[in-house]
């Protein structure tokens, strides 16, 4: 990068001739971001901002982290890439290390680059490891941006290609503030978990590879689901012989006051898919799978630069500091705070429809003349509190949830001041 800072102005325009126009930023009036550290960013003018939002759930050990940061260097001064066809140690640590802290007995891994390749490698698997073809989603899930992840995926708004895969059929969600099937719960009983069993019947062969699914829905707009429902879901798919596909790429490594979140339900997926706060902001996906089930993938499968030196040794400072910070506990404790702060603001202010999630994965819907979806109000709110110097963001359906998922380092007069400036935020759009 040459030493001078263009601007934001400069950016923009130089974006718009040279950059795709399918990638949106945030904020009519964007900033440039130039520097990071810990849970602060710092803009071209020197301007600093509480970041609530860690480059979307990435940046769970801060930014910057000095030893992250210096264990990295030291990996890229001494080797940055080989390829998979040779021997070297940081991956097999960093599987080693997965195996101890995914969930139950889920212990061989395949390394790549992203969540996206993650998802797709774990529906290979799931493929291989059955015999069978067809694959079930979630209503609103989000997979990745592939042409089969993008077709698992259950979001409009991310859903590109006028010719998606076939063979996938859709479940409706665990979506209590707007119920897909109209009902309330517990009364409920979990019907939208029982839709598996009737979607298996009616629309698919009965053949069932596996269902894909976010333990929290987060580009949905934070979507948690109900405490029994994954392990419903999971009998209702072993009923059938179909896998359970747990995609932690925006829940994992801590966030929800777990290393997963899915082990806020006691539920062992047959595979599991990470990628995002793994290389606290290297690029980095994985996807771990029990033994039995990955012992079947034996046709050639590598990634070219798939367990590179570099990005294992990421994960493996990033997991260190996760543990030694105590950031797992920290996501808890400040975790319970944040949701209280906000349910006192939902208190205040009509605007809040919703507040859902675990740990330091929270989200605020926001609705008008009863649910109806209050995105303009997002954006603007977004836009002031960014003046402010407070970075948050947003997904949801209709574009119309604050999302709260900042670096797990954050501290009580974090969520204090960020909870100060999105009331100053939430009164003047109401006004
Ligand atoms: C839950 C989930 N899965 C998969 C992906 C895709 O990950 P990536 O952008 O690293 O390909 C995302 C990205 O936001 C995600 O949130």
């Amino acid at each position: 990068m040459s030493d001078k800072f263009w601007g934001p102005e400069e950016i923009v325009r130089k974006k718009k001739e040279y950059i795709m126009p399918c990638l949106n930023h945030f904020y009519q009036e964007p900033v440039q971001m130039v520097k990071g550290e810990g849970q602060y960013l710092f803009d071209s003018t020197g301007k600093k901002y509480l970041d609530f939002f860690a480059g979307v759930s990435v940046i769970n050990a801060g930014h910057c982290h000095p030893e992250i940061t210096e264990r990295i260097c030291q990996q890229v001064k001494t080797l940055q890439h080989v390829c998979n066809i040779y021997l070297t140690q940081p991956m097999l640590e960093l599987a080693e290390k997965l195996a101890e802290i995914t969930p139950g007995k889920l212990k061989k891994s395949f390394f790549c680059n992203s969540g996206t390749e993650a998802n797709e490698g774990a529906i290979l698997l799931a493929k291989i490891a059955t015999k069978r073809s067809e694959l079930l989603a979630l209503q609103d899930g989000l997979c990745g941006r592939t042409y089969l992840a993008m077709s698992l995926t259950g979001l409009r708004f991310w859903r590109t290609d006028p010719n998606p895969a076939g063979g996938i059929s859709f479940i409706p969600n665990a979506y209590c503030y707007r119920c897909p099937m109209n009902l309330t719960y517990p009364a409920c009983d979990l019907a939208c978990a029982e839709q598996v069993r009737q979607v298996i019947e009616t629309s698919t062969s009965g053949e069932v590879a596996a269902l894909i699914a976010e333990s929290i829905q987060g580009n949905a707009g934070i979507i948690t689901p109900p405490p029994e429902y994954f392990t419903r879901i999971k009998e209702i798919l072993h009923e059938y012989g179909a896998l359970l596909i747990i995609d932690e790429v925006q829940t994992g490594f801590g966030r929800t006051g777990k290393w997963f979140s899915i082990e806020n339900w006691g539920v062992e997926p047959d595979i599991i898919t990470m990628a995002k706060a793994l290389g606290n902001g290297v690029p980095i996906g994985v996807f771990t799978a029990l033994p039995e089930i990955a012992d079947l993938y034996t046709r050639p499968g590598a990634s070219t630069l798939g367990g590179n030196p570099v990005s294992m040794t990421a994960g493996l400072a990033t997991l260190d500091v996760i543990e030694k910070e105590g950031l797992i506990q920290n996501a808890a404790k400040l975790g319970s705070y944040l949701r209280e702060r906000l349910l006192e603001l939902q208190d205040k202010h009509p605007l809040i429809g919703d507040v859902r999630g675990i740990g330091l994965m929270q989200g605020a819907e926001l609705v008008k003349n009863g649910k109806e979806p209050a995105a303009e109000e997002v954006d603007r709110i977004l836009e002031i509190m960014k003046n402010k110097g407070v970075i948050i963001g947003k997904n949801g359906r209709y574009r119309n949830v604050l999302a709260f998922q900042p670096p797990l380092i954050i501290d009580q007069d974090n969520v204090d001041e960020m909870i100060t400036v999105l009331d100053q935020a939430l009164t003047e759009v109401e006004r």
